[in-house]
């Protein structure tokens, strides 16, 4: 048998004669990328990623199609190398036309798998749709009653139907029909690693980063100066949209976890940062944004903080507000206290210096609290605050504003009208301005700061200090759960690296390929033929209920319900998106997709096949499923018809799919590096009644 013997990055290997440099540096254990090169196929070299640098050549060469030859010597990795494999993958992704994660997912600070989850719900897998959940969230039963819902403005069905799909309403209901299981289905904790982590807050940031820190088998306690955990979950968001018996039950997953809490103490005055990194392997500060920020008019100290005022009826308390109450500003604190205050008798009045539109809280709420007749008034700012005589009644000077110039956040700026002052009178003014991080003490501890929160490396988390992890709101300012939740999470993993020796990059996350602007004929590929169907109505309690009570106002989906709102989603993203090569070196070797941006092919399915959809627009011509189509001796095969930028696989004489692969479009499938020929998820087509298909759920 003939050999060659050729020297790969500085190491001797003898190969057989006829076979490829690629073939001679993975017999050495080298790893090079490939994405058109198909094992068993002749090679195409149709993506140069496989490139490298051969001494002597002016120009790199594709190793999947070089011979190796005898005396040659060869480098895998360059810096050069590397910039053109980059190169490579631009060229390829400039004129794709494809999206590997769902627009909503893409929305979801936490990156849930949207598609996953409720297509789990509509096949009636509650187990599976809980642990597709638990993978990215945890509270998700509170999310779904408190988050924003970035997702549903994401939603690909607000094209169509004009309302996104009810995300957040169904993995409140998976996550409500799961606790009310015999056997619900929960993480367990990882086989003990002998490390110990101490968390500082057990908001949704500090139980977050326990949640997962558990399952990777590290020891947890949660400090909190707090006596219950749950943060301004708890002490913050009312019952009636956030039921403490919900909370709790969330809560009881980490303490079952084995999570240790120590309650009411805290962390400046029970114990101080050194200590702590003294007795643990890793910290986690999740500390928030307690402090409540001040009117900054004449006679602030006679208004009651906002957070103060919830926090007294969290506890169970019910402060004397008088008859008359008037509410200062516009976002979420503003809005519990409103209509916190309404529950307790009072009239209440909500001031806010910018208009509706700039409001930083959720329509949904300002509607809620206007239909509870609380009345807003817009453009208007405090000025003084002063007691009427000796009495409690308190007079309240404020000015009309308009708005002016955008400021830092991308509002229009408030800007007093001249003499424009008038008095309200009121029992109770209730300061709900915005909250802010304690910050002394993190930097009396030898923290390192920003201009509103502590300071992280974006990725990890990591702070300055080692070994200290921070995030949710004690780095964002105050913000919101979810990001809270997202940020634990990033902080698990981080940690987690931190513990078993590994570097701290923080979670992976591969290169998401949008899908740009389509045009109509996009369109109608995309909602193929997909009904119109209204989002599904969720239940509410009626008015003089709210009003009498602090019983949950969203009374949640039915199974139903649920079954039939989670049948909307029309399974957006990419059926390959876990397993195709094109993202994952684009994820490696950080391609940018944009860099080349021109003219990119049409987005167009083919879904006639029973067991494969094809899409034109992801196919980098590697060229893989014609000759195996080949190979299998289809009756029409496919082949590559069309020029220049137009060319592409189809099936001759314009047949369809299900007429050229009789035989070989699972392995057609399997062999395709991206998502251009997929193998079915069963999603949309089979749940939705059609049963026609022999589909698989991947
Ligand atoms: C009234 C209100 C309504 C809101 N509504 C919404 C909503 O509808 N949707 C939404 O997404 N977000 C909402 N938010 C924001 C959301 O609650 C926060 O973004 C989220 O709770 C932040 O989580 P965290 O874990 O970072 O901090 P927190 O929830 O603030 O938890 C921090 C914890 O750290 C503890 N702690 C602080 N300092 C110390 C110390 N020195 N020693 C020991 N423990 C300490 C605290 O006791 C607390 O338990 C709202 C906030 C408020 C105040
Ligand atoms: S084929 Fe690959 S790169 Fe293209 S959308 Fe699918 S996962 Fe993303
Ligand atoms: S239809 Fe489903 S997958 Fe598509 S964007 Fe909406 S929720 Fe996401
Ligand atoms: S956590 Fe919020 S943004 Fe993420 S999927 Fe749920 S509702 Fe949507
Ligand atoms: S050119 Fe070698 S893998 Fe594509």
């Amino acid at each position: 048998m003939a050999t060659v013997r050729l020297k790969i990055d500085g190491r001797e290997v003898t190969v057989e004669q006829g076979k490829t440099v690629l073939d001679a540096a993975r017999s050495l254990g080298i790893s090079i990328p490939t994405l058109c090169h198909i094992e068993g196929l002749e090679p195409v070299a149709a993506c140069f990623l496989c490139c490298v640098q051969v001494e002597g050549a002016r120009t790199l060469s594709p190793s999947c199609a070089l011979p190796a030859a005898n005396g040659m010597v060869v480098t895998t990795d360059s810096d050069d190398i590397r910039a053109a494999r980059r190169t490579a993958l631009e060229l390829l992704l400039s004129d794709h036309a494809g999206e590997c994660i769902a627009p909503c997912a893409a929305r979801c600070p936490a990156g849930l798998d949207v598609p996953g989850f409720v297509y789990e719900i509509a096949a009636g897998q509650n187990d599976q749709a809980m642990k597709t959940i638990f993978d990215r969230l945890s509270l998700p039963g509170t999310l779904g009653r408190v988050c924003p819902r970035l997702c549903e403005q994401g939603c690909r069905r607000c094209d169509y139907d004009h309302e996104g799909l009810a995300i957040g309403a169904l993995h409140r209901h998976a996550t409500d029909r799961n606790q009310a299981a015999d056997e619900p289905a929960l993480p367990r904790a990882g086989e003990a690693s002998g490390k110990r982590v101490a968390i500082v807050g057990a908001g949704p940031a500090g139980l977050t980063a326990a949640f997962y820190l558990l399952q990777h088998g590290h020891a947890c306690t949660l400090f909190d100066a707090h006596p219950k955990a749950g943060g301004m979950l708890r002490y913050g968001i009312p019952e009636y949209r956030l039921p403490r018996a919900a909370l709790d039950a969330e809560i009881d997953v980490v303490d079952r976890l084995g999570a240790t809490f120590r309650m009411s103490t805290r962390w400046g005055s029970d114990f101080s940062l050194t200590e702590l990194r003294r007795d643990h392997d890793a910290v986690f500060l999740g500390i928030g944004a307690q402090l409540s920020s001040r009117l900054r008019c004449e006679g602030e100290d006679l208004a009651y903080s906002g957070i103060e005022f919830l926090r007294r009826v969290a506890e169970g308390e019910s402060p004397d507000l008088g008859h008359s109450v008037v509410v200062i500003g516009g976002g979420n604190t503003a809005m519990d206290s409103a209509r916190t205050a309404r529950r307790l008798g009072a009239e209440v009045r909500v001031l806010y210096r910018r208009t509706r539109t700039e409001m930083p809280c959720l329509m949904e709420e300002v509607e809620g609290a206007e239909e509870e007749g609380v009345g807003l008034e817009f453009l208007v700012a405090p000025v003084r605050l002063a007691r009427q005589g000796n009495g409690h009644a308190l007079t309240l000077v404020c000015q009309r504003m308009e708005l002016g110039e955008e400021d830092d956040s991308g509002r229009r700026r408030p800007v007093p009208i001249p003499d424009s002052e008038f008095e309200v009178r009121c029992d109770t003014v209730i300061a709900a301005v915005g909250q802010a991080v304690d910050r002394s003490l993190a930097e009396h501890e030898g923290l390192e700061l920003t201009g509103w929160g502590l300071a992280v490396d974006e990725k990890t988390l990591a702070t300055n200090l080692p070994g200290v992890f921070a995030g949710g709101d004690a780095v964002l300012g105050a913000d919101l759960a979810v990001r809270a939740v997202a940020a634990g999470r990033i902080a698990a993993t981080s940690i987690d690296q931190h513990l078993t020796g590994q570097p701290v990059t923080g979670p992976e996350e591969l290169a998401a390929i949008a899908l740009r602007p389509v045009d109509d004929e996009e369109q109608a590929a995309i909602f193929r033929d997909i009904e119109k169907a209204e989002r599904v109505p969720t239940p509410t309690l009626g008015m003089e209920q709210r009003l009498s009570s602090f019983e949950e106002i969203d009374q949640g989906l039915g199974d139903e319900q649920a079954r039939a709102e989670a049948l909307r989603c029309l399974s957006c993203g990419c059926a390959k998106a876990g397993g195709c090569g094109l993202r994952r070196w684009a994820t490696v070797y950080l391609a940018d997709p944009y860099r080349f941006l021109g003219r990119r092919r049409r987005f167009a399915r083919d879904d006639t096949h029973p067991e494969v959809v094809y899409e034109p627009g992801k196919c980098i011509m590697c060229d893989a499923c014609v000759r195996i189509a080949a190979e299998a001796s289809e009756e029409l095969g496919l082949s590559i018809t069309g020029r220049g930028f137009d060319v592409s696989v189809a099936v001759p004489f314009d047949a369809s799919m299900s007429d050229g692969l009789r035989h070989a479009a699972r392995r057609c499938a399997e062999a395709c590096p991206t998502g251009a020929i997929a193998l079915r998820t069963g999603r949309a087509c089979d749940l939705a009644g059609c049963g026609g298909c022999s589909a698989e759920t991947t």
